[in-house]
């Protein structure tokens, strides 16, 4: 991916999802935003691969407008199949960024009591 989107740390976000790639040992952050109900703007930062980086600027696109019910219905292996061409090897860093979305809307939940 030449130009990926939304990197970076968030400032003051709702909700923060960190996780540990449990096969690589990579670190995955996903920062999000929540207004309403619905997911106004996520980023993310990682020490992952080119996969993890690639398969990060696809979800925070995906998840933008979303609602949190539909946000969480993604899961890393519909994220590697949107992808069309992420290698199977490559499928558990998919995992790794949705295991990260779905740890940040746990973290918002907590935060804000929203259940
Ligand atoms: Fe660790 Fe892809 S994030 S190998």
């Amino acid at each position: 991916m030449l130009s990926p989107r939304n990197i970076g740390v968030m400032s003051s976000p709702d909700g923060v999802g960190e996780v540990v790639g449990p096969i690589c040992g990579d670190q995955f952050s996903m920062y999000l935003q929540i207004k309403g109900g619905r997911i106004a703007k996520a980023s993310f930062t990682t020490h992952g691969c080119w996969a993890a980086i690639a398969m990060g600027s696809l979800l925070t696109e995906l998840i933008e407008g979303l609602s949190i019910r539909e946000a969480l219905f993604l899961d890393g292996e519909m994220l590697a199949r949107e992808s069309a061409g992420l290698p199977e090897d490559k499928w558990p860093c998919a995992r790794m960024v949705s295991m990260a979305l779905h740890q940040a809307v746990a973290d918002w939940q907590r935060r804000s009591g929203a259940g």
